[in-house]
């Protein structure tokens, strides 16, 4: 008997990464610190929490409108307009579960089989998948680590041909840290309506930005709300990863195609998680901003030190929690975080996890410990580098 396969490319199929090779250590009972997993270190908010319990004490419990519950959508439509420039009221909104569903709808709604997607690297590689489960095909695009990783005009024009039809966005970025500057997205608004794009924009880290760094939503541009999905979750910076919500912003007209998808996989997402996703949205935003400024703080620790340690550049993330420094003198990163784990219990991901654009860098999540765990993570990765010397390319 022949089961039915769907094509899934090597590279995503180890999605996982650095924390499952990190597990039978942790079975062991190694003290891990783990900067591999890209989870918030901070509770949900107490309020948000109230909230999703009183939704239950008050009879929230049954079936809701496929698209997502009304008031949660219309606190997402103001939300979308005041912070992101986004009007598309709460007719272009679906909500999800967390960002990983909405990219899956995405692909699934706007590719059919054959289309080609322009996926950026260093790139997330969970986006790999939803392309080729929807017969997409991921043409990668390599930015450059010389340059800060900025969008190139160029290499993005030359991997268009007659079969791309949409360019995968994530802003802020997850690895590199960057936040892309208007100028830099208006090369890419250029090119999707020079040559008849849809840009899928993931921006899960939007309000995790630091400095004088301001996050735009590409579908702001003139021209732009037309031929973007915007995706964005709760998750980073409500620290509600395990409660699953997400949404996206969509032309009116792409919603019944994207709410067909949705439907058919989850029918809609839990009701009083949504009701907690409104009060989020609707209340203070300070519990985000005391967060954000946590990891602000971890942030200067981890480029504070890990640039001191001999043969590393770590450049400053501009937003999200990582960081990404550059550590090809001390050879190929696989082998780095393999023997970073052995040696020190202290997990990150290999910068080639990304892409060939990310070789020669390691991940660093400083979001997913406590201050003091991420300062015990720096001592262990000093010694460890010391030791090393960067001349001693090829490994231990
Ligand atoms: C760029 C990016 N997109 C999507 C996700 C997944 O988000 P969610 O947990 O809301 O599905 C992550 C999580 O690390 C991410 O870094």
């Amino acid at each position: 008997m022949r089961w039915p396969a769907k094509r899934i490319s090597e590279t995503s199929a180890k999605s996982f990464g650095m924390y499952e090779e990190a597990l039978p250590l942790a079975k062991r009972g190694v003290d891990l610190i783990h900067l591999e997993v890209g989870r918030p270190s901070f509770d949900t908010p107490a309020h948000i929490k109230e909230a999703a319990k009183e939704a239950l004490d008050r009879g929230i419990v049954h079936y809701g409108e496929f698209a997502g519950t009304l008031s949660f959508r219309e606190a997402l439509a103001a939300k979308l307009s005041a912070r992101n420039g986004i009007d598309v009221g709460a007719g272009g909104i679906l909500v999800t579960n967390g960002l990983t569903h909405a990219a899956y709808v995405s692909c699934m709604a706007a590719l059919d089989p054959g289309d080609e997607v322009i996926l950026l690297e260093p790139y997330y590689p969970q986006h790999i998948n939803k392309i080729e489960l929807a017969g997409g095909r991921v043409v990668t695009v390599a930015l450059n680590a010389a340059d800060g990783f900025s969008i190139d005009r160029e290499a993005i024009e030359s991997a268009i041909t007659p079969q791309t039809r949409m360019i995968a966005l994530v802003n802020p970025v997850n690895p590199t840290g960057r936040v892309y500057r208007r100028e830099e997205l208006m090369i890419l608004a250029d090119l999707a309506i020079e040559h008849d794009l849809i840009v899928m924009s993931d921006e899960v880290y939007e309000m995790i930005v630091f400095d004088d760094n301001r996050h735009v939503s590409i579908a702001s541009l003139p021209g732009m709300q037309e031929r973007t999905i915007t995706q964005f979750a709760f998750t980073k910076a409500y620290a509600m990863d395990g409660w699953r919500l997400g949404y996206l912003a969509a032309p009116e007209f792409m919603l019944p195609a994207l709410t067909k998808i949705s439907v058919n996989d989850v029918a809609h997402v839990n009701v009083f998680v949504q009701e907690a996703g409104r009060v989020a949205t609707s209340s203070s935003q300070d519990c985000v901003y005391d967060m954000v400024a946590e990891d602000c703080r971890r942030r200067d620790l981890v480029c504070e030190r890990m640039n001191a340690m001999p043969g590393i550049t770590c450049a400053i993330p501009e937003g999200t929690i990582y960081a990404f420094p550059d550590v090809s003198a001390h050879g190929d990163s696989r082998r780095i975080a393999r023997d970073l784990l052995d040696a020190t219990g202290v997990v990150t991901e290999a910068g080639a996890f990304y892409g060939t654009a990310g070789e020669g860098h390691l991940r660093i999540c400083f979001g997913a410990e406590p201050y003091e765990r991420v300062a015990e993570a720096m001592d262990r990765l000093e010694r460890f580098f010391v030791e090393r010397k960067p001349h001693a390319v090829g490994g231990l």
